[in-house]
């Protein structure tokens, strides 16, 4: 991770909330739009990685603070965005980022219990609804503002077993082209980020990166060789949300290397054989 070497103001006197902002893509996030002048709510459930990560903040100079919010919880994204505005007198920015992906369900529609889809997509998708019903008056506000929603190559091209990330990541891209032409009027821009493989804390975990060689092969199937990290993501976001990309709006923008430009069948086949050979099951 990158400390502060931008401090370009871009962001001065904006107000950001980042969702799942203590760790990964969102602990990135949060870092570069403060590094850019944006005071920043980091909204978490991991309070101690939240704290963590705003106090790095402001040791480097930034603004922000931390609030303990499940977007899991009605109550907690209503909190989250008056406790922005209460705080800072306004919200320009809301990155709605936060996934459990601990609690990630593998299957089809024939395994996945009720349970677990009703989870999913709450986190997936209903908390991107809430988010933008209290945000998108406080933007109106001000004159406008940004959304950014994180979705997932996933969400554009399906993988076996994963019905409840597949669904909830294609309707992210939905409820992205559907928001910006209510919002567009208002002066609120509504984007999506597809990532593709990032690198994060938690993905030491993850199957290809603790399988030997896997991190590895895996970046071979990217046509830039290489995996990406928060900060990849997180520039992306920063232009979004900038005044350069105030022409751009319901865009799902692919920040993945090029993996998905890519003829599948190809891709599909040299995972799999990389699978065997190595006997673990694909983690799709
Ligand atoms: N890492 C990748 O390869 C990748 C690829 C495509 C899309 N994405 C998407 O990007 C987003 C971030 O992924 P990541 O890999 O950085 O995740 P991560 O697991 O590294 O970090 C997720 C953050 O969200 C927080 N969080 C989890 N559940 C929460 C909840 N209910 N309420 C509030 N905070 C919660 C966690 O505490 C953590 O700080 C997710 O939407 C994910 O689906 C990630």
């Amino acid at each position: 991770m990158t400390g502060m070497t931008d401090l370009d103001g871009r962001f001065a006197g904006r107000v950001a909330i980042v969702t799942g902002g203590a760790l990964g893509i969102g602990g990135g996030t949060a870092r570069k739009l403060a590094s850019q002048g944006a005071s920043v709510l980091v909204a978490d459930v991991n309070d101690e990685a939240a704290d963590a990560n705003v106090a790095g903040i402001t040791a480097n100079g930034g603004t922000a603070r931390a609030i303990h919010t499940d977007v899991g919880s009605h109550d907690d994204i209503k909190t989250m965005i008056d406790t922005a505005v209460s705080n800072w007198g306004r919200l320009d920015i809301l990155v709605q980022n936060a996934y459990d992906g601990g609690r990630r369900v593998q299957g089809s529609a024939i395994e996945v219990a009720e349970e677990d889809w009703d989870h999913g997509m709450g986190l997936l998708t209903k908390a991107l609804y809430l988010g933008a019903k209290y945000s998108v008056p406080e933007m109106q506000k001000t004159g406008g503002g940004s959304i950014v929603n994180l979705a997932s190559v996933h969400g554009f091209l399906m993988a076996p077993r994963k019905l409840v990330y597949e669904a909830g990541k294609a309707a992210v891209i939905g409820m992205t082209k559907q928001m910006a032409i209510d919002f567009g009027p208002l002066g609120i821009r509504v984007n999506c980020i597809l990532p593709g493989h990032i690198v994060t804390e938690k993905s030491q975990t993850a199957t290809w990166d603790r399988t030997p060689g896997g991190l590895e092969f895996f970046e071979q199937q990217y046509p830039v060789r290489r995996t990406g990290v928060p900060e990849d993501i997180a520039n992306a976001i920063s232009f979004l949300c900038s005044d350069d990309a105030s022409f751009i709006t319901g865009h799902p923008l692919a920040v993945d290397g090029g993996l998905t430009i890519q003829l599948q069948e190809d891709l599909g086949v040299a995972l799999g054989k990389y699978a065997r050979e190595n006997e673990f099951e694909m983690p799709y």
